[in-house]
């Protein structure tokens, strides 16, 4: 017995000398020496020195009422009692049962010794009073000492026991609350994982429905291939356009089996770029299953694996073999619509050249027959002179022939003739050269236009379209040619050039018509010069018309927009000016405009045209 506090005990009994007698047989002392002992008790000492034997505290109640009272105190003290001995009659107050049935309603773990020399209660009546318990025994007076004591070891070790246990049991508990709390810690955020992770989950699977909703639903077809070139993944768009079914695509080589024959060259030159990374607009023409070919419009790029290895292409691609289409008939269109307004302004300028060329055919045929009548004059001369000469030779010469000589002479106004004849020669040479000039502009005017741009001298361009425009504005207008010598040649569609230029100053001559109310001998100017500006060369045609008013500024340029009177113009003229400088040459067509003042229409193109288209995607 290992406990070094004392074992309070408590005695009830209605008998002031069993207290002593608890006292004595409980004390160190009495157990250590019989000396020791109260006078008359002869208690038989210990072999074992007194300090193993256990120290007890005793109190003593006189009745039960005062015993529940001592209890109920050492538990408000927090020293409760080992054990009880309790009398089983008492001579007032509670006997013994009801004393203990007191007690252990206020403190159910006391120990209790029934201390009893009557046989009014059987352990019988006990056990049915408070059932079966290790906390009571009963002891029979007259007491034997060795009983007492060993009975008081016995419950105080006991006591210890299940004070051990008890505190041993109340840790485990605290530990198993702990580990439960700690368990139900982990358990809660467990759950609250588990709950995040679900959300998370679902999160994703909305995510990845509304995904694939909108892969499926895309009109663009969208693909996966493997670095085989096997097919992994397709949407129904890619089976719209193809005509094939999800399993007939599915696991087979994607590009043998859209790009067979000559067509897999496409995939070739698309794996050459694909080494440089992704690919954007690259237009491919796939084979369908009927054999039809669609043009379509991809974009491709590597989807990586964890170590950084392309592990799968995804291409985006939009069928665009309609708008192709739209795209050549519009063309087409234009194309026509520039050759038909050409046709149709050479048809208009057609009256202008035939008066530009009659002037000088007329004059050409007056020097003509005065060419003729002269020497139908000259002719009788020339004759007599002969005759004459020949006589002279021969020595037969007459007066009469030298008389008919100089008949001839007054006749014919030799003087006149020779004045006059090299002046109607250089002028006919002339009125020729005028009307070749008008030939060789005509000529190049009607260019039927080469599908390849060639250098050309802008200079010369714009030279024969005023000579072959002339009519357009010579009555209305004087013409500035403010022409750069050396300007470079500059490549050039040459038949639609002289086009635009034709345009722009019959547009001038009509501006200025307006101002001055058409052929009323009264002119305005059209200024028109070539420059070169850096990688630019410029050419401006200035007039001094009515200027742009502000509010059609923006307008001019669209198709079929004019401001004259129905059946004078059909709105085309700038429309085309600028599809021409802008569409085919990656020039520019701006204009600048001062009501009353007049306008200056700019064309700017490019020396290196294919330098210019590559800046402006850079730009864009
Ligand atoms: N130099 C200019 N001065 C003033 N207005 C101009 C000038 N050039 C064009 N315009 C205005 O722009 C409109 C559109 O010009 P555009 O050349 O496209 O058609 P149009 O001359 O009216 O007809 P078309 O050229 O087809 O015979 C003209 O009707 C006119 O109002
Ligand atoms: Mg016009």
């Amino acid at each position: 017995m290992s406990a070094t506090h004392p074992y309070r005990t408590l005695i009830i009994d209605d008998n002031e000398s069993v207290h002593q007698l608890f006292v004595a047989m409980l004390s160190r002392e009495s157990i250590h020496s019989a000396r020791s002992q109260p006078a008359g008790l002869a208690l038989p000492a210990e072999a074992i020195p007194a300090a193993q034997f256990p120290l007890f505290e005793v109190d003593s109640a006189f009745g039960g009422e005062q015993g529940l009272e001592c209890v109920q105190k050492a538990l408000a003290e927090k020293r409760p009692y080992t054990m009880a001995f309790v009398d089983m009659r008492m001579k007032s107050g509670w006997n013994g049962i009801e004393t203990i049935g007191h007690i252990w309603r206020e403190c159910a773990d006391l120990q209790i010794i029934i201390c009893t020399g009557h046989t009014d209660f059987t352990w019988h009546d006990i056990i049915k009073r408070f059932g079966h318990t290790d906390r009571l025994l009963m002891l029979k007076k007259p007491f034997n000492v060795m009983d007492v004591r060993q009975l008081a070891y016995a419950l105080a070790e006991k006591w210890n026991l299940f004070n051990q246990a008890k505190s041993h049991l109340e840790r485990l508990q605290n530990l198993v609350a702990e580990r439960t709390a700690k368990l139900q810690e982990s358990n809660e955020s467990l759950q609250h994982n588990i709950a995040q992770y679900k959300e998370a989950q679902e999160d994703l699977r909305r995510q990845r429905d509304y995904n694939d909703e909108i892969i499926k639903g895309t009109p663009a077809m969208v693909a996966g291939i493997a670095p085989s070139g096997l097919a992994t993944f397709v949407n129904p768009s890619v089976c719209k356009h193809t005509g094939c079914l999800p399993e007939e695509i599915i696991g087979r080589d994607w590009w043998r089996l859209f790009y067979p024959g000559p067509e897999y060259r496409q995939v070739e030159h698309l794996f050459s770029l694909l080494q440089h990374g992704p690919v954007r607009d690259y237009e491919m023409v796939l084979t369908t299953k009927t054999g039809g070919k669609r043009t379509v419009n991809w974009n491709f790029f590597n989807k990586c694996d964890e170590a950084g290895r392309p592990a799968e292409l995804i291409a985006f691609g939009n069928d665009v073999t309609e708008q192709k289409q739209a795209e050549q008939g519009r063309r087409l269109m234009e194309l026509q619509l520039r050759h038909a307004q050409k046709l149709e302004s050479v048809g208009q300028l057609a009256a202008g050249i035939a008066h530009e060329v009659n002037t000088p055919a007329q004059y050409i045929g007056d020097n003509i027959r005065f060419l003729q009548q002269s020497f139908a004059q000259l002719a009788p001369l020339l004759r007599q002179h002969e005759s004459l000469l020949r006589a002279l030779k021969e020595n037969t010469a007459t007066p009469e022939l030298v008389a008919g000589c100089e008949q001839a002479l007054r006749q014919c106004d030799l003087s006149f003739l020779i004045a006059e004849t090299p002046r109607a020669l250089e002028q006919s040479l002339e009125g020729i050269n005028s009307v070749t000039r008008i030939v060789h502009s005509m000529r190049d005017f009607s260019h039927p236009g080469s599908a390849e741009k060639i250098p050309i001298d802008l200079n010369q361009t714009v030279e024969s379209t005023l000579i072959v425009a002339a009519h357009e504005w010579k009555y209305i207008a004087n013409m500035v040619k403010d022409f750069q010598p050396d300007l470079p040649r500059v490549p050039c569609l040459p038949g639609e050039l002289n086009q635009v230029i034709l345009n722009l100053v019959v547009n001038a001559a009509h501006a200025i018509a307006d101002v001055t109310g058409g052929d009323t001998g009264q002119k305005g100017t059209i200024t028109i010069s070539t420059r070169r500006r850096g990688d630019w060369v410029e050419i401006q045609v200035a007039d001094t018309g009515t200027g742009i008013p502000e509010a059609i500024r923006d307008k001019v340029f669209d198709p079929f927009f004019t401001t004259r009177s129905v059946g004078e113009g059909t709105g085309q003229g700038l429309a085309i000016a600028r599809n021409v400088i802008v569409g085919r040459h990656n020039g520019t067509l701006t204009f600048q405009s001062q009501l009353g003042v007049g306008t200056v229409f700019t064309i700017r193109l490019p020396i290196h045209p294919a330098q210019a288209s590559q800046l402006e995607e850079k730009a864009a």
